[in-house]
């Protein structure tokens, strides 16, 4: 039973009458970018903006609710320039070497590094340069505390700003440097600094949302890794396109990873279920088809027929089961570059058509969400052990 709470006769219909104009929060919290280039280096800030901007960050949640934060702004030229010089030589200079190697290939993170190097080489002409640190030293031991009592709040700052046409970018490089720049700037011991954030009004003010990943493939329901496409108010059923998503990081590119998705067989050795499979068409592309062969308790044995939707070397292969457009399930090995090793995220969701599932729960409705809950966590062991069967192989140097 729910606790008690006021009683309200006639509650606000807050979906189609929300309290705020959420279309302009919306467009304030997508738009709110790491702005580099796009600083207007040559008009100056007013101090009490800032003050103001402060005031509303320090609404943010805080550990205790002790007021611990502490925001630096530095103004003075030579200060700036000496901050800027630490900053470059605390790994500003590192990214604009990485910006002239990827310059002009086209490399996924070009635009980024371009940006990146803009503000490296130019951090002293940026009118305000804001420090946001707290009293304390974070003990490591996990537990909530510093940094998580800064960053809500430094992050209001930035919305703040933009509200307002100011910008600013998100930056922790001259942490490398952090006992220089505390000499710098008379920051005393047992002083954490946690961020640093160039201040300007910005040169227009359109900035766009980027590409992210879709909350619902990175958000779980009741148990890590299961997800629902669409989820319902009920409890989650087959209808909702319940799902499972593992994810395993692995010490290796994803070019050395892709031979063993490119298999489709090796998830077999990781399976109670699934038992191999043979390409019907003759290679692997959007469109091709294999035979998956399975055996379980329930079903016995069955073959499905797969059909590709999504095949990227090195990125991604995606299959539907029975049928592509109403699959029995919808299957996804994605490899996403990071610096040098590869987070492998392996995901099937159930449905939306007709499966073996949907046959058992037609014979016993009422079971519903927990016929789909167990399948959850029968293909969460198979694909956690497939997916970390990949890991150790690459990882071990084996040859697929
Ligand atoms: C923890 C953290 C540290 C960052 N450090 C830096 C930095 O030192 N220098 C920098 O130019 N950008 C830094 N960034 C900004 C990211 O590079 C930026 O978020 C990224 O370019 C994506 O741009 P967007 O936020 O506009 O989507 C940092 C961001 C975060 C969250």
């Amino acid at each position: 039973m729910a606790p008690d709470t006021p009683p309200s006769d006639n509650p606000p219909d807050l979906l189609s009458d929300p309290p705020f104009n959420t279309a302009e929060t919306d467009r304030l919290l997508s738009t709110t970018r790491a702005v580099r280039r796009r600083l207007d280096l040559n008009r100056p800030v007013p101090p009490q903006i800032l003050l103001d901007c402060i005031d509303l960050a320090e609404q943010a949640p805080t550990g205790g609710n002790q007021s611990s934060r502490r925001w630096l702004v530095v103004r003075d030229p030579a200060t700036k320039e000496a901050l800027a010089e630490l900053y470059r030589e605390a790994g500003g200079r590192w990214i604009s070497d990485a910006y002239e190697q990827v310059c002009g290939t086209g490399h996924h993170n070009e635009k980024t590094l371009r940006s990146a190097d803009h503000l490296a080489r130019n951090l002293e002409h940026v009118p305000a340069i804001v420090l946001v640190a707290i009293h304390g030293v974070h003990d490591g031991s996990g537990r909530p505390g510093l940094f998580d009592s800064v960053i809500q709040a430094a992050w209001s700052f930035c919305l703040a700003l933009r509200s307002r046409g100011l910008g600013s970018a998100w930056t922790t490089i001259h942490l490398n440097a952090a006992d220089q720049v505390a000499e710098l700037l008379g920051i005393p011991d047992k002083v954490t600094q946690i961020v640093l954030l160039p201040v300007a009004w910005t040169t227009g003010d359109e900035f766009s949302p980027v590409e992210r990943q879709p909350a619902a493939d990175i958000t779980w329901f009741d148990q890590w890794g299961r997800t629902l496409q669409h989820p319902t108010d009920e409890a989650p059923v087959h209808a909702d396109g319940a799902g499972v998503t593992v994810e395993v990081d692995i010490d290796a590119p994803p070019e050395a990873v892709w031979p063993f998705i490119n298999d489709i067989n090796l998830p077999a050795h990781f399976s109670d279920e699934f038992q191999g499979a043979e390409w019907i068409s003759t290679e692997p592309a959007v469109g091709a088809t294999f035979l998956g062969r399975n055996r379980n308790e329930r079903m016995g044995d069955w073959e499905v027929v797969c059909h590709v939707v999504e095949y990227e070397e090195n990125r991604v292969f995606a299959w539907n089961s029975v049928d592509p457009d109403q699959p029995a399930a919808q299957w996804r090995f994605e490899l996403i570059p990071l610096a040098g090793a590869t987070r492998l995220r392996f995901s099937m969701v159930l449905g939306p058509g007709p499966s073996g599932l949907t046959a058992i729960i037609e014979t016993m409705p009422d079971k519903e969400a927990k016929l789909v809950a167990n399948r959850q966590a029968g293909q969460t062991s198979n694909m956690r052990r497939c997916v970390e069967g990949i890991r150790d192989l690459v990882e071990k140097g084996t040859k697929p």
